[in-house]
């Protein structure tokens, strides 16, 4: 699948829930949270056929994301389905953590269970390691989960082990130093992201929007001078750089400031309530699951999925006063 731009799409991002046990100022509304009624949820098979259609169309990566897809019942099964699509050859979760730590009914933790079901990478969010501030920032006082499941994790051996970390102006620049000094003696790879406008909550402002060559400052003051390291890639929007002595790298995801963030997205996203989605910052998004529920065929779906990717934009809206009407949590990052 390619757009009229030259993206290659082999990438799907799928959100199986808008529902999660953290309220991130950058990601849920302040305001009483609405869940999504069940019936308008794709159940697992739905969203395991729209993956094979992916799949089948050129998709080979899929990353599982939420709301916090962990608080799904039955989620182990989900990813047994998606472990079955051959032509998916890379699988991963994006998670706040907070659960990896938890034990199945067989005893083992649900991260060594995701490990076998041939997931390969693990983001998972961490703003501080200053536990005040990551209630502060997550709405929740889980810090110590979190970095349970984060120990849970290593344990389970699984390829890599990503932090990504949302800055935010005046509430975890402090933390940014703690946190590339936990990464580099843990062996995570860590990626600092620009706050993104995409929660119905004003949460982008110029008091509280960090730029990229802000963190790097800091960074540099603190722990000594950053190298680019061009050729260093992985799937996503992220560059990366190291410290000199130092082999660790450390992403930066300039989601407003790097101009050609645009350049090489090879991503699609489908929403838990079944929309396609050609861009996380553009409105548009194509309602799969009535064609789906109303008995399309494989060849119905492909064609879909063609004219989605035939609508993706060149660029993300986000610069131009992006206000977007829907909530991230229900979009998956
Ligand atoms: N801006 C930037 N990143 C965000 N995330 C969630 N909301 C935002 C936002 N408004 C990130 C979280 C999580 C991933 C799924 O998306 O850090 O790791
Ligand atoms: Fe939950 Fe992730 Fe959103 Fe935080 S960013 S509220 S952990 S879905």
């Amino acid at each position: 699948m390619q757009d009229r731009f030259g993206h290659r799409i082999s990438y799907l991002r799928v959100s199986i829930t808008d529902r999660c046990n953290e309220r991130c100022v950058y990601c849920m509304p302040r305001e009483l949270q609405e869940w999504l009624p069940h019936g308008e949820v794709l159940n697992y098979d739905e969203m395991t056929r729209l993956v094979r259609i992916g799949a089948d169309l050129g998709v080979s990566k899929v990353r599982v994301t939420g709301g916090e897809p962990l608080t799904r019942r039955g989620i182990l099964q989900f990813f047994r389905q998606l472990s079955r699509i051959e032509r998916i050859r890379d699988i991963g979760i994006s998670t706040n953590g907070t659960l990896l730590a938890k034990r199945t009914e067989t005893g083992r933790t649900i991260a060594e269970e995701l490990a076998d079901l041939r997931v390969k990478n693990v983001n998972v969010s961490l703003d501080s390691l200053d536990r005040d501030i990551y209630a502060a920032v997550t709405g929740r006082d889980a810090l110590p989960q979190t970095l349970a499941g984060l120990r849970s994790a290593q344990q389970a051996g699984f390829t890599q082990i990503r932090l990504n970390t949302v800055m935010i102006r005046g509430k975890n620049e402090e933390s940014f130093g703690d946190l590339v000094r936990f990464a580099r003696q843990e062996g995570f790879l860590i990626r600092f992201i620009e706050l993104m406008p995409v929660t119905t909550s004003d949460v982008l402002s110029d008091e509280n929007f960090c730029p990229v060559a802000e963190a790097k400052r800091r960074l540099e003051a603190e722990l000594g001078p950053l190298i680019p390291e061009p050729d260093f890639r992985t799937n996503g929007p992220a560059l990366y750089y190291r410290f000199r002595d130092f082999p660790q790298r450390i992403g930066f995801i300039g989601a407003l400031t790097n101009l050609h963030f645009c350049e090489t997205c090879n991503k699609l996203r489908l929403t838990c309530d079944g929309k396609l989605r050609p861009c996380l910052g553009n409105h548009l998004e194509f309602d799969i699951k009535t064609p789906l529920r109303q008995g399309a065929t494989d060849e119905d779906l492909q064609r879909f999925f063609l004219q989605v990717v035939d609508r993706k934009p060149e660029q993300h809206d986000f610069r131009f006063n992006y206000q977007p009407g829907r909530k991230m949590v229900a979009i998956g990052g």
